[in-house]
């Protein structure tokens, strides 16, 4: 459910450029009229004015996706994607009725300013309206499997997609997809020994035992079937899954991973990771990591996304660090099993991703058949979080273009 609810408005003559397409500044005057519009059959367009704050934009990130034409009627879905104290984020999906094309997606911040320009925290009756923070605060479920209880994010209803998580992050790093993918029913779950799932002692670890997990959460929930979307690690189990459960998975989505087990080398730097992680604790073992797993870009522009995978892998116990790091140094060769995918397959990776890079992810593509692949710009290891409104794009498009069960 979202406050703003959807609206429906009717592209004019007049906001079209001489190709006869919407212009570009058109199309942000009528995301405009579309919030406006949602206002006035909600709370009233004097929401803020009453309030003595002004919505004021900060950024907008914008992606044409389709061109739209006069006499075109566009649906505007409205979601908030996020609320800070002083700012909330919202997101907008533009669709064309007749067909159902995606013309547009957006996401805009914006700041509560007061009469003097100064950045005022959101007002009660404000707050209220947008409901409750969409991320951090939202409580997952938890699910019981074999030995413990794990942590699971569920939300929306439609095809399920399984949101399986890489090392050392959790279930947030798919924060983005799981706050707009509003057509599909996500589910995130944290494996065992991370953020809020249970934590067995270092012994209770296997690939075979996360694999299993993911299948305990699709049971607990009742899906049969489920599209699979891992990044690194998540892949690694995924193929586990594929080995001892192949009829579980609808679709694929495998994101910065890679079917190659460790080399002698990798293998020993596992071992030396498992000592920082049992003498320094999460933050030497990120501390360790973080240089290889952003781009450049990100961790030049967007200095908040170090500082989200900072937190995820201080969500991890130190049992959970040292079992995965054993499963992550002798996990096997995964190439044999994905020449054996019959399910439609999505392979995506960051332009600058170092630990899965794009030519090994190009490789795995074609391993499966029939497979897409694509390269995410600007992103390092974590494509889905550094490059949040493209990797979600591939995904949702891949998505809807799945048949039908
Ligand atoms: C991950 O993101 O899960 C890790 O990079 C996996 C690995 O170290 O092989």
């Amino acid at each position: 459910m979202t406050p703003f609810g959807t609206v429906e408005l009717t592209v004019y003559p007049y906001e079209c450029d001489s190709f006869g397409h919407l212009n570009q500044a058109a199309l942000l005057t009528l995301l405009e009229r579309a919030r406006w519009d949602a206002l006035a059959r909600g709370p009233g367009m004097d929401l803020f004015d009453r309030n003595g704050v002004w919505p004021a934009v900060r950024k907008a990130t914008i992606e044409y996706r389709a061109p739209a034409f006069a006499r075109d009627v566009l649906r505007v879905e409205t979601t908030v994607a996020g609320r800070g104290t002083t700012s909330m984020t919202l997101r907008h999906v533009v669709r064309r009725i007749s067909d159902d094309a995606t013309v547009a997606e957006a996401e805009m911040v914006f700041v509560c300013i007061d009469r003097l320009g100064r950045a005022a925290p959101i007002p009660d009756e404000i707050a209220r309206f947008l409901g409750p923070r969409p991320s951090g605060s939202h409580q997952p479920i938890q699910v019981p499997a074999g030995d413990v209880e794990l942590a699971v994010d569920v939300r929306g209803e439609g095809v399920p997609v399984l949101f399986v998580h890489g090392f050392p992050f959790d279930r947030t790093m798919w924060r983005h997809q799981l706050a707009t993918l509003s057509r599909v029913r996500r589910i995130a779950p944290d494996f065992r020994g991370v953020g809020d799932s249970g934590v067995p002692p270092a012994d209770g670890y296997s690939l075979t035992r996360y694999a299993d997990d993911l299948v305990a959460v699709l049971d607990a929930l009742g899906v049969r079937q489920a599209v699979l979307c891992g990044l690194s690690m998540g892949g690694y189990v995924i193929f586990e899954l594929l080995r001892r459960h192949p009829e579980r998975v609808r679709a694929l989505i495998l994101a910065d991973t890679r079917p190659q087990a460790d080399s002698a080398e990798a293998q020993r730097g596992r071992e030396a990771l498992t000592q920082v992680a049992q003498r320094e604790g999460q933050d030497g073992v990120i501390e360790q990591l973080l240089p290889r797993l952003l781009a450049p870009a990100t961790q030049a522009t967007q200095p908040e996304v170090a500082g989200q995978v900072r937190e995820m892998a201080r969500r991890w116990s130190v049992p959970g660090l040292v079992g995965a790091l054993r499963v992550l140094r002798d996990r096997p060769d995964s190439t044999e099993t994905l020449r054996g995918v019959r399910v439609p397959t999505l392979v995506l990776v960051g332009s600058e991703d170092e630990i899965a890079p794009p030519d090994t992810a190009h490789a795995m593509a074609q391993l499966i058949p029939d497979a897409q692949y694509h390269v995410v710009p600007a992103a390092g290891h974590i494509a889905p979080l550094e490059q949040p409104l493209a990797a979600s794009r591939l995904l949702a498009d891949f998505l809807s273009a799945l048949p039908f069960p």
